[in-house]
Parts: structure tokens; C-alpha cells; sequence
């Protein structure tokens, strides 16, 4: 098992990586404040894995109440939500009860900012079921829903106690849904540590067959550096830089997501394509040479990626940008590269080129 840790004062806790942690319910039971949890999962994951994770806990003496939510992102909305409200309430859980997720990044986000809110605050477990989750969304507190009008767009802060990340459930996971989560892994070879985009480049392969080595490596390395980050810049309030990095290709990508309708891209996937984006207009504003692009192109091409956005036309990409959480002020504030590895945010790129480059990755 690899461990890492979040440090965050007395708020900080582990990440735990590795096989056969689901049925360990020893490793759970000492962040858990009684032995009571609600277990919030969906009806994919939940037939997989809900017993193992309940086999185990029971060992330890702690008993669930399920909340079996629909599948999918079109769901990461206020009336999910409310389904594990009503199912809290109707337990009558306390505040001593930990509010656990056993899933991927749209349950990590729901069951998350239902433990922020629900009677303002009970303690919260990731349990991370998808590569995408495993390497980015459970780590950091970022929790919300989705709104018709853009992504993720109510939600809160919330830290858990705990993240579980165990790398066997990646075994069924769908061909697509593991390169969705290798967009976020390229993602932080691309912002700030070179050495792991060659690394990438040198063992796609053998991340696509699912070696375990190298799927534990990527997920820690990735869980490392973003620990890193949120360490240092949790509520992503630094002027310049900072957390607000870990946003490359998201401002494009949402727009992708809301635009398409939520669930016909998958998260990863417009990621992959929003970064493309962003590496364009890193090229038009002099920065990236071509020679990089194309470089960042064969990778997201290597790991099974879209490398095009869909032809929603230029202006409502922009529209739908212009609702993104980094716009200040009415001003986007755009992640860029000033080369492969050196990312940084841009408040003044100029509207002709981000539209430039929009059109430059949706063409044919
Ligand atoms: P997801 O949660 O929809 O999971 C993808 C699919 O895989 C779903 O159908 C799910 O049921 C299924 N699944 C999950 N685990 C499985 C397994 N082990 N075997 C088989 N099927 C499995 O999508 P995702 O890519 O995990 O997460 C995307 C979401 O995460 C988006 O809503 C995105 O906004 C959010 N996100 C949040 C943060 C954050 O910091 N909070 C960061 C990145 C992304
Ligand atoms: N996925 C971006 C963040 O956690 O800040």
C-alpha cells in the first residue's frame, strides 16, 4: 500500500493507494467518529463493490444505511441530492455519522456537498472508484453539483478524513471511463512536472493494458502533486497560479460538457479536448511552438483521447464560458502554458485568439 498525505493543520489526512484496501475495514474505522456511516454509491458500483466495502466494516462493528443513487453526470443535480438527504433524515443520522462515497468523481461531488451541508457539517470518506477520481476528485474538497446554466456550479468546500483508493475496482472499469481519467493524469505532467509527461509518453501502453505498477505509480504521482497544490493554495484564492491550475483545459471543457448536455462527453474527455484548446491559444500567444502541440496531441491521441471539441460554434463556447467560476469581474481567467510543464493563468488573452483557437480544435 502507498500512503501519502494532505497537509492541511489539523484538517489533514491521508491517501491511501493500493489492492484489496475495500474490504479493509481496520484501515476506515479509525477516521469514522461512531460506528455509523452512510454509504452513498449508484446502482453501477454499488452491485460491484457495496458488499466487500460492508463485509469489511462489519468485521469492525460498523453498520451503513445505503443511498443508491441513478448513475451518471446528467444526475449530479439538486434532485440527487435531495435523495440522500431524504435518506439521512430518514435514518436518522447525526452528526456523528460519516458520510462515505464509493464511486466515481459525479458521487465524490454529491455525497460531498451532502456532508458539507447536511446539518452543517458531518465527516466525510472518499472511496474513489474511477481512475479520473483516484488521481484528482477525491483529493482536494472540492464537492458540488452541476447547474443547467454550467458545471459545478453550487457546491462547496469540504475536505474528507479519509481517501481509499483502491486500484483493483479499476479492473472494471470501461475502456473509455480510463482514458476520461488519464486526461487528468496528463494534466499534471502538463502544468508543472516535465519529467512525468515523459514518462506518460514512455508508458501509455502499459497503462492502457491496466498494469497495476504503472496505474499505482501514475495515481500517486498525480495524487502528489495535487496534495502539493491544495496544500499550498486550498480555496484557490492566490492571485496568480496557484490551484487555479489544476483547472487547464476546464474553462473549455465545461463549456464542452453544459454545451453537449451533461453525460455525452464524459468529464475527461472534454478535458482532453478543452486542452487542446489551451495549448493552442498558448501557441498563438507565442509561447508553446507547434512542435509542442503536436507533441501533447499524440499523447491525449496515445491514452484514447478526443483531441477535437464538438462543433457547438464559436460563440457559444464563448457564452458558455463566460459563465465559468474563473471568470472575476466579468474578465476570464484562463489557464495557458508557457511551455510544456510551466503553466500559468492568463487574465488578458485576447478574445480574437481564444475564439481562434476554439475554432482551430473543432474543425473536421
Ligand atoms: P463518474 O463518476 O460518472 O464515473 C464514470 C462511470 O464509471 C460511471 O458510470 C460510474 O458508475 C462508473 N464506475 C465507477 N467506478 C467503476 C468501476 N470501478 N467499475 C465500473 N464502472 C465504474 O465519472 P468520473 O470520471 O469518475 O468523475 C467525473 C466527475 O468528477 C465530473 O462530475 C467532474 O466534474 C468531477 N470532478 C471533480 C473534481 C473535484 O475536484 N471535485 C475534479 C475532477 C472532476
Ligand atoms: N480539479 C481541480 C481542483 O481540484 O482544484
Amino acid at each position: 500500500m502507498r500512503s501519502l498525505n494532505l497537509s492541511l493543520g489539523d484538517r489533514s489526512y491521508p491517501i491511501l493507494i493500493g489492492g484489496g484496501l475495500l474490504g479493509r475495514g481496520d484501515l476506515i474505522f479509525p477516521y469514522l467518529r461512531s460506528p455509523r456511516i452512510a454509504l452513498v454509491s449508484n446502482t453501477v458500483v454499488a452491485p460491484l463493490y457495496l458488499d466487500l466495502l460492508a463485509g469489511g466494516l462489519e468485521k469492525v462493528g460498523v453498520g451503513m444505511t445505503p443511498v443508491i443513487l441513478p448513475d451518471g453526470e446528467a444526475h449530479k443535480t439538486w434532485e440527487s441530492l435531495n435523495l440522500i438527504y431524504d435518506a439521512l433524515l430518514a435514518a436518522r443520522c447525526d452528526r456523528s455519522t460519516t458520510v462515505v462515497a464509493l464511486g466515481g468523481g459525479v458521487i465524490g461531488d454529491l455525497a460531498g456537498f451532502a456532508a458539507a451541508t447536511y446539518q452543517r457539517g458531518v465527516p466525510f470518506i472518499q472511496i474513489p472508484t474511477t481512475l479520473l477520481s483516484q488521481v484528482d476528485s477525491s483529493v482536494g474538497g472540492k464537492t458540488g453539483i452541476n447547474h443547467p446554466r454550467g458545471k459545478n456550479m453550487i457546491g462547496a468546500f469540504w475536505q474528507p478524513k479519509l481517501v481509499l483508493a483502491d486500484t483493483d475496482t479499476l479492473k472494471t472499469l470501461p475502456d473509455r471511463e480510463l482514458s476520461a481519467g488519464l486526461a487528468e493524469v496528463i494534466k499534471y505532467g502538463l502544468i508543472g512536472d516535465l519529467p512525468f509527461l515523459a514518462w506518460l509518453e514512455s508508458n501509455m501502453a502499459g497503462l492502457l493494458a491496466r498494469d497495476g505498477e504503472l496505474l499505482a505509480h501514475a495515481i500517486e504521482h498525480s495524487c502528489a502533486n495535487k496534495a502539493e497544490v491544495v496544500a499550498a493554495d486550498e480555496f484557490e484564492t492566490a492571485k496568480e497560479g496557484g490551484r487555479a491550475l489544476l483547472n487547464l483545459g476546464h474553462t473549455f471543457g465545461h463549456a464542452i460538457e453544459a454545451g453537449a448536455g451533461y453525460g455525452t462527453w464524459l468529464h475527461g474527455e472534454a478535458v482532453a479536448a478543452g486542452t487542446m484548446m489551451a495549448v493552442e491559444l498558448s501557441r498563438r500567444m507565442g509561447w508553446l511552438q507547434s512542435t509542442d502541440a503536436d507533441r501533447v496531441r499524440r499523447l491525449m491521441e496515445a491514452a484514447g483521447l478526443p483531441v477535437r471539441g464538438p462543433d457547438l460554434g464559436v460563440a457559444r463556447y464563448l457564452e458558455l464560458m463566460s459563465h465559468d467560476k474563473k471568470v472575476i469581474a466579468g474578465n476570464l481567467r484562463l489557464v495557458l502554458l508557457k511551455a510544456l510543464g510551466e503553466a500559468v493563468t492568463c487574465n488578458d488573452a485576447p478574445q480574437e485568439k481564444i475564439a481562434a483557437a476554439i475554432e482551430h480544435c473543432c474543425r473536421a
